[in-house]
């Protein structure tokens, strides 16, 4: 079982997580001692999911204050300036950016001192990611009460522990059926191309003895028509004020099959991931990711080189197809009404 602090932690020598990118293979630790190092980790996936970028962005505040200068009129520019290059790391999870907000907001309040700064950053940072489990506790709580014993449930992309900082969201759910002895069983999709779904969902699930099935993403619509799909449970990176949320590509198909075949269909995400500032899914920004990615696979190009490529990182699955939003507050249903996150 992990603990928050295997998943990412911060430390004098710079912010160590556990790399996400050699699981389940190895556990290996990787220490960002820099900001730059830190927008790497993000954007080689070594740290992923929306609620654990949130606390790696309120951590990569306090980092850029433990490495700037001094002088307090500096500092409070320097770490303006990583800020800004952090929550650009990518773009989708709206968490990334809150988190760096939040952090922002004590740079520009009231500080006399850079120790003192820095220890303010420190310690919103430890917060954040606490409230992050808290709240993810909170979901599986709520979560689980729609759900019967015995459920068979599919998820997609990884949406547990090392996604959100500890415990996990949809996940979260399925930890709080499995706790309560009601015997939860996971289809777990691979989720191509980084296989969030193999790599990571099936470690967690079998580390901690929960009921699962791999399956190839290309098999989810023969478990419906089969009949063995008893709910859907994803995250989300992002959840515009009317509900549409974007999640990692493959989600939306999913919401679809579950319409078709009357099946519900649970988004799982604490209000750290709303974003009220964008009305609907229209406006959500899909990170398009590498070429690569989809032209091979483990390291061995499977596509003919001049083949065109898309990524799309994530989909959007209207708010119409969802059967309830749970975030820490409770089960929510349209037409949304969500109370605002606050650290
Ligand atoms: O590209 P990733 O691995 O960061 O995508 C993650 C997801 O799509 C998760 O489902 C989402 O962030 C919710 S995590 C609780």
């Amino acid at each position: 079982v992990l603990a928050p602090r295997d998943i990412v932690r911060l430390e004098d020598a710079g912010i160590v997580l556990l790399d996400q990118t050699l699981l389940p293979g190895a556990r290996v630790e990787r220490t960002c001692a820099s900001v730059d190092e830190l927008i790497d980790a993000i954007r080689e996936l070594a740290i992923r999911g929306a609620p654990a970028l949130g606390v790696a962005g309120a951590m990569g505040v306090a980092l850029a204050a433990a490495t700037g200068p001094d002088e307090p009129a500096a500092l409070r520019a320097y770490v303006a300036n990583q800020a800004g290059r952090l929550a650009d790391a990518r773009p989708t999870a709206v968490n990334l950016r809150w988190g760096v907000e939040q952090a922002l907001t004590v740079v520009e309040g009231a500080w006399r001192t850079a120790p003192e700064l820095r220890g303010r950053l420190a310690g919103l940072a430890a917060r954040i990611h606490a409230d992050e489990v808290a709240r993810c506790r909170a979901m599986g709580r709520h979560g689980a009460a729609r759900l019967a014993d015995g459920a068979r449930i599919v998820t997609q992309c990884n949406t547990g522990a090392l996604a959100t900082g500890g415990y996990g969201s949809a996940l979260g759910v399925v930890r709080a059926l499995h706790e309560a002895g009601r015997a939860p069983h996971v289809w777990v999709p691979e989720t191509r191309p980084l296989l969030q779904g193999a790599r990571l969902t099936a470690w967690e699930l079998a580390e901690d003895g929960i009921a699962h099935t791999l399956v190839t993403d290309n098999a989810v619509g023969a478990l419906f028509a089969e009949g063995a799909v008893d709910a859907v449970l994803v995250g989300a990176d992002r959840i515009a004020a009317n509900g549409d949320a974007a999640n990692k590509i493959g989600t939306y198909p999913l919401a679809v099959l579950a319409r078709h075949h009357d099946v519900p269909f649970y988004v799982v995400a604490p209000s750290t991931t709303i974003d009220s500032d964008t009305p609907d899914g229209a406006g959500i920004v899909v990170e398009q990711r590498a070429r690569a990615e989809v032209a091979g696979f483990g390291g061995v190009v499977t596509a003919p080189a001049a083949t065109p490529c898309r990524n799309d990182a994530f989909d959007v699955t209207p708010a119409a197809l969802i059967t309830g939003i749970v975030t820490e507050d409770g089960v929510h249903e349209a037409p949304y009404v969500f109370v605002p996150a606050s650290a």
